[in-house]
């Protein structure tokens, strides 16, 4: 046994261990688990056990659930759900409040309980993934008591179905529950299989608290209870978990009509700039990778360090590195736990390996006994180096170094992935101008791994789509206004025209596509007849060359909202100078509305505001919608002109380019809008116009790599192909239908909500 002077002279800490044995009373007294539906526990099923990945030892058995449990639970959140979103907003507020004041009360409880089941350090469960719990559901109280004031006209969605990781159960499980809840829905909640245990501790405090049965279904199981959840009658699916289950639900749920949310992996830089403060730098990567066994979607795992300061910087690094206690995560003084499972576990090793493999130099990051592994990290480390290239999921980040700052953007750009980025610089100019570059849904400056229930999160790119947490969470589990609904004709396959350009009788002219801010011809040569004349007949090259045109304007995104106003006033005075000509080919009542779009537009396209929210002391939390880049737009078959403006004056208003399939039985009279564009000084590049087989060549624009965002609209059998097409790169597709499109519901904040995504910046303030 140590003396006191052995401790003062090792100044090593004692074992600090948390008492377990209220929660292991609990686990014994009130397992095995069944399901929590319709607001009581149901008789345990098929069981299978969750061990607590520090010993290995089983802490209780839990249920399989079946597509019946899952059917079960569906309809009694289908009952539950008109009478929830039918109390006052005060009334389902108090219920969030009280939930929140319980899982505060229980929170000592909980943290041990999340820390067994997950081999979590006692530390982090019980200062971060707790407290965090509580002020989600204040915060969404909150939002609950202010719904129809702030969301007027919208409702709630109906019955959200919930698929959550293992990597913060019960903070993902508040993330999903409590927004669904503010806004009116009622939600089955799938926890993932090795750590259900939180959730079923807070199914208790649910009944606990009074909640209405069958508001919140807790149905436990592994990913086949996951696509049961995916393929029942619910009216969303909100995923985060691997980019791989994502992409295969986004497929499944194609052509459904149900909403999806879907937050997914990432490989966030970490970038270290050379007048970076490299202690602080430092610590940011204990809390960024080192944190959580580096178990975070948002880890900073690609650390980009300045060349100049690389060296000192990997000294200080290394030594701090040293420093982390690896152990028993009830251990107080534990600062990395254990790794969930040992299939984890082997994962991480093998990307380690694969990567040492290819070149790469392993520091630290060695396996210890159990579930274990030491934080390390890779360094010498090529771009394509699969260590570089997939996510860990584990303690190991990777090293590299850059020269200048634009070195540093690319680098940090070069992933398929836009979750978050980390950003260390004394100077706030460098500082706020990498976040600006830096593709992602979140960016901490001088910061890392910080959340707030007002700070939405969620990612750009292949890191999904949806927000969780503030307004643009609160959206997510919302609908806007019912549209009145007007039928959109479908078209017929166009045939290529006999005798080519020109040449059809009584035919007037022939038309070209708008590429690049110029006249093309159609790639195939063809034209098809259409009234008034001839269109070209493009194909998937002439998309391929539409986007590439498109990727080459970026800078008409960093122009600021007043230079585009400028120009989009521009295109609605020209345009209206020219009513009487466009009224020739349309209705009047289009032409009018084409003109109202582009002023609207104009106006709005420097009010679309981010907004600063109130998150923790000592930091500015901005929220800045940012343009998707290059969009696909497949315009409405009727009313070709008023749809066409309709849907491209929003997207480029925010700063997108677009590449837009005219309206394909009728699309002359947009063609005639190339000359107000030339005359309005919009950039090449910024819309680009092709005609032909709407369908076809929509689900090549879906399927491209380099378009962000799709809007669709067409027929649902149509959107079915373009929805999986996209699934590929997990675009969000957006579908307005059966719209008036001269009518005032084609326009508005819910296109350019639609148009955008918003980016979370982190700044330290008053700090
Ligand atoms: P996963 O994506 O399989 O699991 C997440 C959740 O989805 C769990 O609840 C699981 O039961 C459920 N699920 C699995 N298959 C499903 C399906 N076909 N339909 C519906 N639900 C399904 O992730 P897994 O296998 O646990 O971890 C593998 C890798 O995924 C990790 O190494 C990491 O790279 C990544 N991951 C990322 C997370 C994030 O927060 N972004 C969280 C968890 C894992």
């Amino acid at each position: 046994m140590s003396t006191v002077t052995d401790i003062m002279d090792s100044m090593e800490y004692g074992p600090s261990v948390e008492d377990s044995s209220a929660v292991r009373d609990w686990l014994t007294r009130r397992g095995p688990f069944g399901h929590f539906i319709n607001g009581k526990f149901t008789k345990p099923g098929q069981t299978f056990a969750s061990a607590d990945p520090a010993t290995g030892d089983k802490l209780a058995q839990i249920t399989q659930g079946t597509p019946e449990d899952v059917a079960d639970a569906v309809r009694a959140a289908k009952k539950a759900q008109n009478g929830w979103a039918k109390l006052s907003g005060s009334e389902r507020a108090r219920y969030l409040y009280a939930i929140a004041r319980h899982v505060q009360k229980r929170e000592r409880f909980l943290s041990v309980l999340e820390t067994l089941d997950n081999g979590k350090p006692i530390r982090e469960s019980r200062d971060i993934d707790i407290p965090l719990v509580a002020r989600h559901f204040y915060h969404h109280a909150g939002w609950a008591e202010l719904r129809d004031e702030e969301f007027p006209d919208h409702t709630p969605l109906g019955v959200c179905g919930q698929i959550i990781p293992w990597n913060f159960p019960l903070l993902m499980m508040a993330w999903k529950i409590a927004p669904a809840l503010a806004a009116g829905n009622t939600v089955v909640l799938k926890p993932a299989e090795y750590t259900s245990l939180t959730a079923l501790a807070f199914a208790e405090i649910c009944a606990e608290v009074g909640l209405p049965d069958g508001v919140v279904n807790i149905v436990t199981g592994d990913g086949a209870t996951g696509a049961a959840i995916v393929e029942a009658e619910v009216d969303k699916i909100a995923f985060t978990g691997s980019t791989e289950v994502g992409r295969a639900i986004a497929e499944t749920l194609a052509g459904t009509g149900k909403k999806l949310t879907l937050e997914l992996g990432g490989k966030s830089p970490f970038v270290v700039m050379d007048d970076a403060d490299l202690d602080a730098a430092v610590e940011g990567v204990v809390d960024s990778i080192w944190f959580n066994q580096g178990q975070v979607c948002c880890a900073g795992s690609r650390i980009l360090v300045a060349e100049a300061v690389a060296e000192r910087f990997e000294t200080l690094l290394a030594a701090r590195m040293d420093k982390l206690r690896v152990g028993l995560p009830l251990d107080k003084s534990t600062d990395v736990g254990a790794i969930v499972d040992p299939v984890q576990k082997d994962r991480i090793q093998a990307i380690c390996r694969a990567a040492t493999d290819a070149g790469a130099e392993l520091v630290g990051g060695q396996p210890g006994e159990g579930c274990f592994i030491a934080p390390g990290y890779l360094r010498n480390i090529a771009p394509a180096n699969p260590g570089m290239e997939q996510e860990i999921f584990g303690p190991i980040a990777t090293l590299s170094t850059f020269r200048t700052a634009d070195e540093a953007v690319e680098l940090a750009n070069n992933t398929r992935y836009g979750l978050a980025g980390s950003v260390w610089s004394e100077s706030a100019t460098v500082a706020t101008d990498l976040a600006s570059r830096i593709k992602a849904g979140v960016i901490w400056i001088n910061c890392a791994n910080m959340f707030d229930a007002a700070a939405p999160f969620g990612g750009y790119r292949e890191s999904g789509f949806g927000r969780e947490g503030g307004v643009a969470g609160m959206l997510d589990y919302l609908a806007g206004p019912k549209v009145k609904t007007k039928n959109e004709p479908a078209p017929q396959t166009p045939q290529a025209a006999p005798g080519g350009e020109g040449k059809g009788g009584g035919i007037d002219r022939t038309a070209k596509l708008y590429i690049g801010g110029a006249q093309k011809r159609p790639d195939g040569g063809a034209n098809y007849a259409v009234p008034g004349g001839l269109a070209p007949l493009g194909n998937r090259k002439d998309i391929r060359n539409a986007v590439e045109a498109a990727a080459k304007a970026g800078k008409w995104g960093g122009m600021g909202g007043h230079a585009r106003a400028q120009v989009l006033y521009y295109i609605a005075e020209n345009l209206a100078a020219r009513a009487d000509e466009f009224a020739k080919r349309s209705n009047r009542s289009e032409v009018d509305a084409a003109i109202d779009r582009a002023f609207h537009y104009a106006a709005w396209a420097d009010k679309f505001d981010g907004r600063n929210v109130q998150t923790k002391p000592a930091h500015l939390v901005n929220v800045i919608p940012e343009p998707y880049g290059v969009m696909g737009i497949a315009c409405p078959n009727a009313q070709p002109l008023a749809g066409f403006m309709s849907l491209v004056m929003p997207a480029i208003a925010m700063g997108n380019r677009v590449v837009v399939i005219a309206a394909q039985d009728d699309p002359l009279p947009v063609l005639d809008l190339y000359q107000v564009f030339d005359t309005s000084d919009l950039p090449g590049g910024v819309v680009n116009i092709v005609t032909g087989p709407k369908d076809e060549l929509a689900k090549v624009l879906a399927a491209h790599d380099e378009v962000a965002a799709m809007w669709y609209v067409g027929g649902a059998e149509q959107l079915r192909v373009i929805e999986q097409a996209a699934g590929g790169n997990l675009k969000p597709v957006w579908s307005p239908v059966n719209r008036n499109w001269t009518g005032p519901q084609a326009q508005g904040r819910e296109f350019l909500r639609h148009a955008t995504q918003t980016k979370t910046i982190w700044l330290p303030y008053g700090a």
